[in-house]
């Protein structure tokens, strides 16, 4: 299983010239799993939380592409909270992993990449159930 310390910060290279700065991600190059859906969460109202869950398989890259927000990241034994302030940082979540999204700055932009397709059934919504499925793995 998955702790909070597997998951990690990945410096993606910026690509700097007079017109501005590039980052890319590139499928199981710079990220390490299949990408199968990017998804991007905008116009987040202030004092918005999101997130609450874990997924069951669900990977995922998850990047400040403007703006900050805070993800707090939860194993069930640790916790750690990360803030997410720079468009070439990507956040790599690993499965099993409980987050909490939070303090999105106005305007803020977060784009995530994951390595499977919506599925309602790879969530785990209620922290009990969480607590429950990470003591019995
Ligand atoms: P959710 O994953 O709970 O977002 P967050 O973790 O940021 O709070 O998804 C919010 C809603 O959007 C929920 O009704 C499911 C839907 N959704 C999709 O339709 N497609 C997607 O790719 C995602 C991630 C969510």
């Amino acid at each position: 299983m998955n702790t909070v310390f597997d998951c990690s910060i990945i410096a993606l290279e910026k690509v700097k010239n007079r017109a501005g700065n590039l980052s890319s991600v590139q499928n199981l190059n710079n990220v390490p799993f299949e990408i199968n859906r990017i998804y991007y969460i905008y116009d987040v109202p202030s004092g918005s939380d999101r997130g609450g869950h874990a997924h069951k398989e669900l990977e995922q890259f998850v990047i400040a592409v403007s703006g900050a927000f805070d993800v707090l990241l939860d194993d069930g034994v640790n916790k750690t909270t990360i803030r997410l302030d720079r468009p070439n940082n990507a956040l790599h979540i690993k499965k099993g992993i409980w987050r909490e999204t939070r303090n999105f700055t106005s305007g803020c932009i977060c784009m995530v990449i994951a390595s499977h397709l919506y599925d309602p059934d790879d969530y785990i919504d209620e922290y009990e159930n969480f607590k429950l499925y990470r003591t019995q793995k």
